[in-house]
């Protein structure tokens, strides 16, 4: 058990690969078969787009928890779930995007138009939705390889915008009780800080490695022939 968590070989990751996937899929057959049976409630459209938006923002932060995972347990292949985790954040995204789209503006393109640009946490929405679309879409080698890794990292980067816009826009259309937005801004503010902590450290580290400048001068003095 231990070694299968420690480094699992290629069989195993793949395993958990598909175990994981499962597991993803289960709030959306849950919301599925609820649809289906009529079981939503009241306003089956409303709950609909609430779980969505709420499912994007979850998978959002356990995307960003995988890093901070991966640190604190040196379970390194975590990082090979990262990619899968974040795709889920879209999917549940779009859907929740489309659920607002048909259901609750039936297509209304004036109308749709109208909100984005009149209602600010819709336009919050939009732009986290808009911002995760291209991070979607370079999630694979293919990308990776064209970008080059540095300008795909730095692509990569905007995840953190987009869970702050999405915490921005939950926070901002929940009228009476924000206990929930505040946790969600709390586990985002904690993943964040932990990331600013360990790049301080890091910085620090290589401060203290990296020879003064007047020591490195004189080797390269020293060695260029005459
Ligand atoms: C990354 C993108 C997004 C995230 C993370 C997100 C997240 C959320 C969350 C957490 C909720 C509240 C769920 C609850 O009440 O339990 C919500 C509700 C909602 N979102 Fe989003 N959302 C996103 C994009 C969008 C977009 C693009 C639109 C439409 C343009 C949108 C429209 C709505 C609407 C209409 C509601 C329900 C508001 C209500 O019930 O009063 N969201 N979203």
């Amino acid at each position: 058990m231990t070694k299968l968590l420690r480094a699992p070989t290629g069989a195993q990751i793949t395993t958990i690969k598909a175990v994981l996937f499962l597991l993803c899929l289960l709030p959306a057959i849950d919301l599925a078969l609820g649809w289906r049976a009529d079981a939503l409630g009241a306003n089956p459209i409303e709950t609909l787009t609430r779980a969505g938006g709420e499912w994007t923002l979850r998978f959002l932060l356990i995307t960003l928890a995988v890093t901070p995972l991966r640190r604190l347990t040196g379970l390194h292949w975590l990082i090979r779930l990262r990619r899968m985790l974040g795709l889920f954040a879209f999917a549940y995204g779009t859907a929740h995007f489309a659920t607002y789209l048909w259901l609750d503006q039936f297509f209304d393109w004036g109308a749709i138009a109208r909100d984005i640009l009149e209602r600010p946490f819709i336009t919050v929405g939009f732009a986290a939705f808009v911002l995760l679309v291209p991070l979607a879409a370079t999630s694979n080698a293919f990308a990776i390889r064209r970008l080059g890794g540095r300008r795909w990292q730095a692509l990569h980067r905007a995840v953190y915008a987009i869970a702050i816009l999405g915490v921005l826009h939950y926070w901002w259309l929940v009228k009476a009780d924000l206990l929930e937005p505040f946790l969600y801004a709390l586990i985002l503010a904690a993943l964040l800080g932990a990331r600013a902590w360990w790049r301080e450290l890091e910085r620090r580290r290589q401060l203290a490695v990296s020879p003064p400048a007047p020591a490195l001068n004189r080797a390269v003095i020293r060695i260029v022939p005459k």
